[in-house]
């Protein structure tokens, strides 16, 4: 079995690549990374997206939650991952704060890009003003909705979201909101599979699901849960790849492939 994309397919794919993946119905499939060694894993695994996430707050840094990460933080793993990356498009987060103001959210998405190398940016919540301005200034944007980490504080706990009538249908409306100020990407986490399935239908743009069940355009899973390693408790949506796997390389080729051919996230991963 040959597990690698060949050298002529590792052209740095962009943001019209994945409009077009969506138009022909084929699974986009992401992985967070961090650093230069797993970029080059993810890479040539043939991983569609790989998203910076500010989840390096608990994975990396060992926080309790994301709220500690910083711009230059982020900055500097978005840095590494593009300097080993070929072909996966690069999404990095803005993190808690960052984004207070479209002004404070264009100056820290454009030091992601100018400085890491990020060709999208994620903020959390319907921040249209942000989302908007960050556009108009010709920056690329990926929206996240339903569980919402940055917003811990206020939520109390990692749950669910959407599962109450009133709560789905302000996710449904941020949606096609975000959709409408320009976002391009949208990520749905931890959100009823029915739900997220009916918004991928609804919007143009690829609708990334993580614990957001199989109907989603493509799949997102932390890194360090689908490896499990590390010291953070693997979320019920996730699984663990390295089960029957051979080695790291293996069990990331088995979560791209398993994303490609739709059968993860199962109705286990599901809610
Ligand atoms: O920070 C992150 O890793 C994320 C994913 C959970 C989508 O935002």
């Amino acid at each position: 079995m040959n597990q690698y994309v060949s050298p002529s397919a590792l052209k740095p794919l962009s943001i019209t690549d994945l409009a077009a993946m969506k138009q022909r119905g084929e699974k986009i499939s992401c992985l967070t990374a961090y650093d230069a060694a797993f970029s080059a894993l993810i890479d040539q695994a043939g991983i569609d997206m790989m998203l910076v996430g500010d989840s390096l707050g608990m994975v990396i840094q060992g926080h309790h939650s994301t709220l500690p990460v910083t711009v230059r933080d982020m900055v500097y793993h978005t840095r590494c991952v593009s300097h080993a990356r070929q072909r996966a498009f690069i999404i990095a987060d803005l993190p808690f704060m960052s984004y207070a103001t479209p002004a404070m959210a264009a100056k820290n998405a454009a030091k992601l890009m100018q400085l890491g190398g990020a060709q999208m940016v994620k903020l959390e919540g319907a921040r249209i003003d942000c989302i908007r301005f960050l556009v108009d200034q010709g920056i690329p944007v990926c929206g996240h909705l339903g569980l919402l980490p940055q917003s811990i504080n206020q939520l109390g706990s990692y749950k669910v979201q959407g599962k109450e009538q009133a709560e789905a249908d302000k996710i449904r409306s941020d949606a096609l909101h975000l959709q409408q100020a320009g976002a391009g990407l949208l990520v749905l986490e931890c959100v009823p599979a029915g739900l997220a399935k009916d918004i991928s239908e609804q919007l143009t743009i690829p609708v990334i699901g993580i614990g957001a069940g199989v109907d989603c355009d493509g799949q997102v899973l932390v890194l360090y849960d689908m490896l499990n390693i590390g010291t953070v408790k693997r979320p019920r949506f996730s699984r663990n790849f390295m089960t029957g796997a051979e080695n790291i390389e293996t069990a990331i080729y088995a979560y791209h492939q398993a994303v490609k051919q739709s059968l993860f996230p199962a109705a286990e991963h599901s809610f």
